[in-house]
């Protein structure tokens, strides 16, 4: 008797003064730029272009400097929602596009699922492109308690329709969804602010008695569709007078109404009350589409390459965690990271563990965040896809060239940073007597610590280092499974579909 009345003691204690595991779950706020360079970031020196929001929560939070996506949407998303790598799920090739029958395997389990066993209700809002051509891939039957927004990767910023690709690519139909039922309400909104605004009302509208998480892969700054894909509302567009180049102009409004909502959403869990127990983690999908690429006029200068490269500007993003939860608050985290490691580490920092059968690639970086421990990884396995491919060893990424051919510095005048402002990448010295690096030499070495801008291709200097790097990747690569990819399927357009895009597989596709 007077043990256990001990022990209800100890645990009243507990409660009281303790463990996290006791404490009301945080709420975790994923917030997925798309497509954003990374010099156009603010707190990375762009100045062309004001980002005070995301600057403001980035000072406050911790900035993670040496960070890492996958080159492309679907990819990344994956391995953000899994904390798996993309060649383990067979999603290292391309994207899924609107008219080819592949997704994330139905076998993986994904973030909201995790959270949902703790109690999270689980709202996503935006972009899902992790497969919809039956509806068992689509987001709320993957964990998410509701969804507003589009199943594939791009939409016109104010009618949401998409184009296929390719042989496709005049084929046009409505993608936008709430939950199952086909949202032609909001034609006319635009993406960036409706989805925030959406945001807003969840976060108003939540009972406080459970813990919140809002997946918002935001469509902002992927380009739209053609005639016109890089759309904007006038009064931001007017904002940008000053740039001469029509798509950067563009692409210039689109960032700066996707920064005022992220001020909205701020404003937005302040008010409610959630912003004290709340982790904020935003985060792009991949390097800045530059010089046309995607359509599309982001900066990563002076990182080389950009989106759809292995080169530091495609796969180096732009990320912070804000949080007054956070110890550490105001710093910058030089430790690597890989975007699958956010799986891993939000389960640390709501007190729960993973499950252990699961060969997961991320790894936790709760303690690095925290604590400042070094980082839990030494080694990113950028990609290996069709004989290009990119590994991170230390402060050394083997490279076999190339996936695309943008293997420069883009846009090549630097004026998308300010002529008074210093970049925030020092490069190194380039060392013109070094070779350089084309899809002829088997593979390349960078020192990424002393030559993060990919000048000198080192690998004749240390062979040794480059050989065991080379093998390393194509171990990797030999474990992985092989791409879901499928050809483009005719049946799945919308002219068949009541004029949008649909889970064209099952039995009764929504109509
Ligand atoms: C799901 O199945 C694929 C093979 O189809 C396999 O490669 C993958 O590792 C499996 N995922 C999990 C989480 O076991
Ligand atoms: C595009 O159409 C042509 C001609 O109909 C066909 O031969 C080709 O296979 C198609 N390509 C794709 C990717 O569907
Ligand atoms: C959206 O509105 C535009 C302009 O009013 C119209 O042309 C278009 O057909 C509408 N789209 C849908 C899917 O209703
Ligand atoms: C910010 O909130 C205001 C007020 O609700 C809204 O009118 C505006 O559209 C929002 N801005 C963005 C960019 O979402
Ligand atoms: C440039 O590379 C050459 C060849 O390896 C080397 O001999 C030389 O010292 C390097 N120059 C500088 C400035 O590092």
């Amino acid at each position: 008797m007077l043990r256990s009345g001990a022990c209800q003691f100890l645990v009243l204690l507990l409660l009281v003064f303790g463990g996290d595991t006791r404490k009301a779950k945080p709420n975790i706020v994923i917030v997925v730029a798309d497509d954003m360079g990374y010099t156009d970031a603010g707190f990375h020196g762009g100045d062309q272009i004001p980002t005070p929001h995301i600057d403001k929560l980035a000072h406050e939070g911790i900035i993670l400097d040496n960070y890492y996506t996958a080159m492309i949407c679907t990819p990344s998303r994956a391995a953000l929602l899994t904390g798996r790598h993309p060649m383990q799920l067979g999603l290292q090739h391309g994207v899924v596009g609107a008219t080819t029958p592949f997704g994330l395997g139905l076998n993986e389990t994904l973030l909201p699922q995790y959270l949902k066993k703790y109690g999270y209700v689980t709202h996503m809002i935006g972009k899902w492109h992790l497969g919809s051509f039956k509806l068992v891939y689509t987001p709320t039957k993957r964990g998410f308690d509701t969804h507003l927004g589009f199943w594939n990767g791009k939409t016109d910023y104010f009618t949401h329709m998409n184009r296929g690709r390719g042989n496709a690519s005049k084929i046009i139909g409505l993608d936008f969804w709430e939950n199952f039922k086909v949202a032609r309400e909001y034609n006319g909104s635009y993406g960036t602010e409706l989805f925030g605004n959406r945001a807003v009302d969840l976060i108003m509208r939540h009972d406080q008695s459970k813990p919140f998480f809002l997946y918002l892969p935001h469509q902002a700054v992927h380009a739209g569709i053609a005639p016109q894909p890089l759309k904007a509302p006038q009064e931001y567009l007017d904002r940008f007078k000053f740039i001469q180049h029509d798509g950067r102009r563009r692409y210039a409004a689109m960032l700066s109404v996707l920064d005022d909502s992220i001020g909205n959403l701020t404003a937005a869990l302040k008010k409610s009350g959630m912003y004290e127990n709340t982790i904020l983690i935003f985060t792009t999908d991949n390097g800045g589409p530059a010089d046309g690429v995607s359509h599309n006029y982001a900066s990563n200068w002076p990182l080389r390459g950009c989106k759809r490269t292995n080169w530091e500007g495609g796969v180096r993003a732009v990320s912070f965690i804000h949080s007054l939860l956070l110890k550490n608050p105001g710093t910058i985290s030089h430790h690597l990271m890989h975007i699958s490691d956010w799986l891993p580490t939000i389960m640390t920092a709501i007190g729960e563990k993973l499950p252990s059968n699961i060969d997961y690639y991320g790894v936790d970086q709760w303690p690095s965040i925290q604590f400042n421990a070094p980082s839990a990884r030494n080694e990113i396995m950028h990609n290996y896809d069709d004989g290009a491919g990119a590994i991170r060893y230390g402060d050394y990424k083997l490279v076999i060239c190339c996936t695309i051919n943008k293997n420069g510095w883009y846009p090549e005048e630097h004026f998308y940073i300010g002529d008074n402002q210093k970049p925030y990448i020092q490069c190194g010295e380039r060392n013109s007597s070094l070779p350089s690096c084309t899809s002829a030499d088997k593979y390349c070495l960078f020192d990424i610590a002393s030559d993060p801008c990919e000048y000198n291709n080192i690998a004749f200097l240390k062979p040794d280092l480059a050989e065991k790097l080379y093998n390393k990747l194509m171990t990797f690569a030999d474990a992985a499974q092989p791409p879901r990819d499928k050809p483009s399927d005719p049946d799945s357009y919308p002219d068949l579909h009541n004029g949008h895009w649909t889970d064209w597989l099952d039995k009764h596709p929504i109509f």
